[in-house]
């Protein structure tokens, strides 16, 4: 039995099912129903005002976009089981079954092509306004776990080495730094997402007399695309937030690995709550971080989506091609990837604990304020790098002994140079290292304290 196609008058033979498989995309375009409805309802208006529709007319075709919406709310299954093509046919063969011939004129210089430019658009921009929320939620559960450990001292690492002591919040606050940027990146993304393709046609504009502009107004759009086959095949927006998310992926990638190590028995540094880990099968005594480990495996395919976009874009002819139809698997999925990954991510922060003792135990071990020595000679006016040289040597000498730098002896350190005095050792405590780091972007308590109420007004802007 052959479908009704939207494009049947020239063939004189069925389309081969491997073929109608093949090029349907109702299985996952369904997803921009809402969005297909939302546009034909502003196009019928836009008809009427070209005198395409009379007000009657546009009245019945509102009315019965409306019931094709509300039929497939109660039932999605059925838009499947039409076996449309796609879900710019089922919404007009929906349509059909309750305007008629209205249905057919509502197609009266669109095209597919607009039309699903500009779904994509509408849909995306909600789901866009909907992460959005998720991040500033997630932008305040760091302001706060910040809040929560105000003194908790912590080894900075580089190369995964302990580098030198740093506050924890301090090192949170950069993840809120990265999240800042994310969502400034999502605003850019909202407001070049926010032109109207539709009433460019198929790729050369429109003969009948519809205002894009009021239409684009009616959309919600801020404006209407000047050029119509840039409207058409334009899929910017798509990597725009493709791009956003595969950055936003790997923050919150790079966060998930931070804890995960933090949270193992070698480090102890965090304790995941009970209730976003697991156990494991065969150990009873595991208790696994595997939320945060399935962001971090989640964030390669959100990459491979930015990728598969970039490509299918990269050699397209102008304008519509059917390759343009890959552009909407990747984003329904990279959507519902972020937005339970941001969730997931705030969930956790939300209720991890910390373990100050051992990352104090851990800062206060490994000589990470060897740094400080070389700034105390530098102070007695030794140059820096002789300054370097010589805490090398010291370093090797007390590591030799067992001893932290705070520990060793006065005489030890004189042996090395006359410059050190009574009084090195205090000038090595982790509490005054972390303290001396006070200018802007430092790691004392009163930067940090300063950073975190900007911090503050800034996610609330
Ligand atoms: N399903 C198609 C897509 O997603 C709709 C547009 C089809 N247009 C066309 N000229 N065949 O791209």
């Amino acid at each position: 039995m052959a479908r009704k196609k939207l494009w049947g008058g020239r063939f004189s033979s069925d389309e081969d099912p491997l073929f109608a498989q093949f090029n349907d995309s109702l299985p996952f375009d369904r997803e921009l129903l809402e969005a297909d409805i939302e546009g034909s309802l502003a196009y019928a208006r836009a008809l009427e005002r070209a005198g395409i529709f009379n007000p009657a007319e546009r009245a019945r075709v509102e009315k019965g976009l409306r019931a094709v919406r509300k039929d497939a709310e109660r039932d999605p299954e059925a838009v499947l089981r039409s076996g449309a093509e796609d879900v710019h046919s089922y919404v007009e063969q929906a349509l059909y079954a309750r305007a008629g011939a209205l249905a057919l004129k509502l197609h009266t210089g669109r095209s597919r092509n607009d039309q699903v430019a500009t779904d994509l658009r509408l849909y995306l921009k909600r789901k866009e306004t909907g992460i959005a929320r998720a991040l500033d939620l997630l932008l305040e559960t760091v302001a706060e776990l910040a809040a929560r450990y105000p003194q908790a001292v912590t080894p900075g690492y580089t190369h995964l080495q302990r580098a030198q002591p740093v506050l924890f919040s301090h090192h949170i606050l950069a993840y809120g730094e990265m999240f800042l940027r994310d969502r400034d990146r999502l605003r850019d993304s909202l407001r070049r997402i926010d032109v109207s393709p539709l009433g460019s046609g198929a790729l050369s504009g429109t003969v009948y007399p519809v205002d894009r502009r009021a239409l684009a107004a009616d959309l919600g759009f801020a404006s209407a695309a000047p050029n119509s086959m840039d409207a058409v095949s334009d899929r910017d927006f798509v990597l725009d937030f493709l791009f956003f998310a595969a950055t936003l992926m790997a923050h919150l990638s790079r966060l998930a690995e931070d804890l995960i190590l933090y949270n193992s028995s070698e480090f102890a540094f965090v304790e995941m709550d009970d209730s976003v880990s697991s156990g494991s099968s065969l150990m009873p005594q595991k208790k696994n971080p595997d939320a945060l480990e399935l962001v971090r495996g989640k964030t390669g395919r959100v990459f491979g989506h930015l990728v598969a976009m970039l490509t299918v874009l990269k050699g397209l002819p102008m304008t519509y091609n059917k390759d343009l139809q890959e552009d909407k698997e990747g984003v329904f999925d990279t959507v519902r990837t972020i937005d339970a990954c941001v969730r997931m991510v705030q969930r956790v922060l939300e209720k991890i604990r910390l373990q100050p003792g051992r990352m104090r135990e851990a800062a206060a071990r490994g000589y990470l304020n060897a740094t400080e020595l070389a700034d105390y000679l530098v102070a007695k006016g030794l140059p820096f790098r002789e300054a370097h040289d010589l805490v090398g040597k010291i370093v090797m000498r007390a590591s030799e002994l067992g001893l932290p730098l705070e520990e060793l002896p006065l005489r030890e350190y004189q042996a090395f140079s006359p410059l050190f005095e009574e009084g090195v050792h205090e000038a090595l405590g982790l509490e005054r290292t972390v303290s001396r780091r006070k200018e802007l972007g430092g790691t004392s308590p009163a930067a940090v304290q300063r950073a975190l109420a900007a911090y503050r007004k800034r996610i609330r802007s």
